[in-house]
């Protein structure tokens, strides 16, 4: 499939209906963040799966698993394609997480949806870590995170473009890789430090690619995400 998934990081839901309506066919899929979900809930979702479209439910959750897996279970009846939830909280509740999508989907006979874990927020600096408590490095970190999400049993990880290669070389070739931070050479970067094109963090191993501002914030939206495939 098109590995390129737009984040819809718009403010109302029209625009990002009348992104997707623009978008359609060109890209593979569209992510839905806490900005959307918390203004409009489920219904963007549901206008989105009815169209066919594959979501990406972009929510991170990170709670008690019992609470964790009635959400994953949610998200599931609302036929979302992916999930994600941080692992930082812990092995049992990513456990919780994939047996509640794997469940849910059984019961309306449809396939799970893939339940990738955020390893540490690239918003976080080395400092930050240390004062959470976190003292072996950012790489060591992200390592340990997307092993032990794969031991849970999950699909795979959000990684920054810099991460790939170590959860690739770590977590083997069936592993899932979500990589947001693409832009082409020509694009501005905007507050993403390091970034890769999108051919670059593919050759590098990612499987998926969230791309946002070089997309929705462009003149022709569906040029831009066609001449972003076209790079692959
Ligand atoms: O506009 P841009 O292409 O930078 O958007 C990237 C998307 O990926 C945004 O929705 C952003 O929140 C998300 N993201 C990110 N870096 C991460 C995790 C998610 O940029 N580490």
């Amino acid at each position: 499939m098109n590995p390129i998934l737009v984040a819809l990081d718009v403010d109302t839901a029209d625009a990002a209906h009348a992104l997707a309506d623009q978008l359609r066919g060109a890209v593979g899929g569209f992510k839905i963040g806490k900005r959307l979900f918390t203004s409009y809930g489920p219904s963007i979702v549901e206008r989105l799966v009815a169209r066919g479209d594959r979501v990406f439910l972009d929510l991170k959750f990170h709670d008690i698993p019992n609470t964790v897996a009635g959400a994953v279970a949610a998200a599931t009846r609302l036929g979302v394609w992916m999930v994600n939830v941080h692992a930082s909280g812990g092995r049992a509740m990513m456990t919780a997480a994939r047996d509640a999508a794997d469940a849910e989907a059984a019961k309306l006979s449809r396939p799970a949806p893939l339940v990738i874990a955020v390893t540490v927020l690239t918003s976080l600096s080395e400092d930050a870590m240390v004062e959470v408590g976190v003292n072996g490095g950012i790489a060591a970190q992200v390592e340990r995170l997307a092993a032990l999400a794969q031991s849970a049993g999950l699909d795979g990880v959000v990684a920054s473009p810099q991460e790939i290669g170590i959860i690739r070389a770590r977590c083997g070739a069936s592993f899932q890789v979500v990589t947001p931070g693409i832009r082409s050479a020509s694009d501005d970067k905007g507050d993403q430090s390091r970034t890769l094109t999108a051919a670059q963090a593919l050759s590098a191993g990612a499987s998926y690619l969230v791309v946002g501002r070089p997309i929705i914030a462009a003149a022709d939206p569906r040029a831009a995400a066609e001449r972003i495939a076209a790079e692959r």
